[in-house]
């Protein structure tokens, strides 16, 4: 791997991911994004378009600063292209056994110097490490949603990454113009060990009756200057993923604290996951 990282497979094209490879490329990398379906692949394109022409209309970029960055992103649908890149960053499901099979693939396709990043939210990269004949060169890469306006990457260093790992993924991170802030490996790391008893608790002062959505998201916003109240912010993370991280708190610590609300868990059932699925605390059209 040369010095600086410079070619990224970001691997799958949801909206952690799409809005990954957008940053990637605007940070002047060479993008490959992954998923199974062209079809998704062609959304998250789609979707990076219409965010760029946004910045094009409030002049921030020009037209052919659009076109440069979009040509950078590259579709893909096979895993063996991975090959080449210097840094993978996976952002696939919350799901410890879906991300291990992707790192124990990936681990046999990358070559030896290729680095491999998680986006997961809360799970252990140490045990991902450990599917792995690489562990020194996995790392935590947590992007915040939305990922181009979030100014924070949560840098995980798990206990076998090593120092020029970190060192070579914090100056990609400062090249993408976000901060990165690197701590250690635990459950939910710092922003969700944090935010998402914050959000749980949201959800049970809903559960049983203390207010309505909306006058929670009031209260936390007016009151205590959130930019989106807690209710308003889960449904934009997805209530799927809420609900995996608490649970992931849960079975990590083994306190009843993270005990995800019954009301987060049928919310789920029902597949009213928040603005992707067109329904959770709130409706979107
Ligand atoms: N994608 C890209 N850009 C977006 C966006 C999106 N989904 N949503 C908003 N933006 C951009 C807008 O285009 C706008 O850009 P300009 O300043 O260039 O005009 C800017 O963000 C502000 O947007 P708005 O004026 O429409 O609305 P706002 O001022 O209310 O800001 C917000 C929207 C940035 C989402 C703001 O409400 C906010 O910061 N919310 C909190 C977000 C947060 O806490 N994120 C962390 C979630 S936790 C997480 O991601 C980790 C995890 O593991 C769960």
């Amino acid at each position: 791997m040369s010095s600086e990282i410079r070619s990224i497979l970001v691997a799958g094209s949801g909206q952690m991911g799409s809005g990954i490879a957008q940053v990637a490329a605007q940070a002047g990398c060479e993008v490959q994004l992954y998923d199974v379906e062209e079809e998704r692949i062609q959304k998250a394109l789609r979707s990076i378009g219409d965010h760029l022409a946004g910045s094009v209309a409030k002049s921030r970029i020009t037209e052919e600063q659009r076109e440069e960055i979009l040509s950078r992103i590259k579709g893909c649908v096979k895993l063996e292209s991975a090959g080449k890149a210097d840094l993978v960053i996976e952002a696939v499901t919350e799901n410890i056994a879906v991300k291990q099979s992707l790192f124990r693939e990936l681990d046999t396709v990358c070559a030896a110097e290729t680095i491999l990043a998680t986006n997961t939210s809360s799970l252990s990269v140490t045990e991902l490490a450990a599917a792995t004949r690489r562990p020194e060169r996995i790392v935590g890469l947590h992007f915040m949603n939305p990922v181009p306006v979030m100014k924070l990457v949560e840098l995980i260093r798990g206990l076998r990454t090593s120092d020029e790992v970190c060192e070579a993924v914090t100056r990609l991170v400062q090249r993408m113009g976000k901060t990165p802030v690197e701590v250690n490996d635990y459950p939910g790391f710092v922003s969700n060990r944090i935010l998402m008893p914050m959000i749980n608790e949201a959800v049970y002062a809903v559960y049983e009756g203390v207010a309505a959505p909306e006058a929670i998201d009031q209260v936390m916003k007016l009151g205590m200057n959130h930019p989106m109240g807690p209710l308003a912010l889960a449904d934009l993370i997805g209530l799927d993923t809420c609900l995996a991280i608490m649970e992931t708190l849960q079975e990590g610590f083994g306190d009843s604290k993270y005990r995800p609300c019954p009301l987060l868990r049928n919310y789920v059932h029902a597949g009213w996951l928040g603005r992707k699925a067109g329904r959770g605390f709130y409706r979107y059209p």
